[in-house]
């Protein structure tokens, strides 16, 4: 799984009813061993806390032997191709989660390798299990019309996935750049002003510092959420700096402790459809 691009409604609502069911019922028997004797390779070329742990906590809940590749300790550091790596690597597994700096590196990746691949992030290109787990999220919140992107989306995967998956489900995206400089080429940029007032859901994103010079700095505070709808809620796909205001920090409308929650049961339900197993969740 390399783009949202590849999934067909079936298979979105496959993993969205997959994960529909209470995070609870991964611990029981019948989940517990529904990819039991597989093994799921996670390889990080960049940090990660959330997207890493999740997949490996699914992988375990799945019954499944996780093997941790420690790529800054590895060949890797040798000067080793991409495609050497998991060239060896899907000798020593059933799938692979790659996450790596460039735009393309998992289906460059995939076109060596036999086992499936998934995406957990190429450079500025795609996250598409993010997009999964925060579409899974939009939907528990029902109600939402509209998802307006705020911050840096130039070099955001995450917001590139998102858009095109809420597009697919007929959900209004729309895009606010921080700064001139950081809004996706191919789509119009509003202002802020423009669309607060039926904005049903925020979503801010980090500086993507390591993917550019960002000198713009901005920041979310409640002030600037005064015209909203009181049902509005702020994504965020983690880790955030200094682009929300601490003063959002408990605030109710803040909703990225619940995507984080989703993100166990939604990536064990990815890993359900890219093996094809039955998911018995
Ligand atoms: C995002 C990422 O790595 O693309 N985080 C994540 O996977 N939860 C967002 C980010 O790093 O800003």
């Amino acid at each position: 799984m390399h783009s949202v691009d590849e999934l067909s409604s079936a298979a979105i609502e496959r993993v969205m009813s997959g994960a529909a069911v209470h995070d609870n019922a991964l611990s029981q028997p019948t989940a517990r061993d529904a990819l039991a004797h597989k093994t799921l390779i996670l390889l990080f070329y960049e940090p990660s806390t959330r997207t890493y742990a999740s997949f490996y906590a699914a992988g375990l809940r799945l019954g499944m032997r996780v093997l941790p590749v420690p790529v800054h300790n590895s060949s890797v550091l040798k000067g080793e191709s991409l495609e050497d790596t998991v060239r060896t690597l899907q000798e020593m597994g059933d799938v692979i989660v790659l996450r790596h700096p460039d735009i393309g590196s998992s289906l460059r990746a995939q076109r060596v390798c036999r086992v499936p691949v998934i995406n957990a992030g190429d450079g500025a290109g795609e996250h598409p299990t993010q997009a999964l787990l925060d579409l899974f999220t939009i939907r528990q919140l029902g109600s939402v019309k509209t998802v307006t992107f705020f911050g840096d989306l130039k070099h955001s995967r995450v917001v590139r996935s998102l858009s095109k998956l809420l597009a697919k489900q007929g959900f209004i995206c729309l895009m606010v750049p921080a700064h001139a400089d950081l809004g996706l080429p191919d789509a119009p940029a509003h202002e802020w002003r423009e669309v607060d007032t039926f904005t049903d859901v925020l979503y801010v994103t980090r500086p993507q510092v390591e993917r550019g010079k960002i000198a713009v700095k901005y920041q979310v505070t409640k002030k600037m959420l005064e015209r909203c709808k009181p049902t509005l809620r702020i994504f965020h796909a983690l880790p955030h700096t200094d682009e929300i205001h601490a003063e959002l920090e408990e605030d109710p409308r803040a909703a990225w402790w619940l995507q984080v929650a989703n993100g166990v049961q939604v990536r064990a339900n990815v890993l359900c459809h890219v093996l094809q197993a039955r998911s018995r969740l």
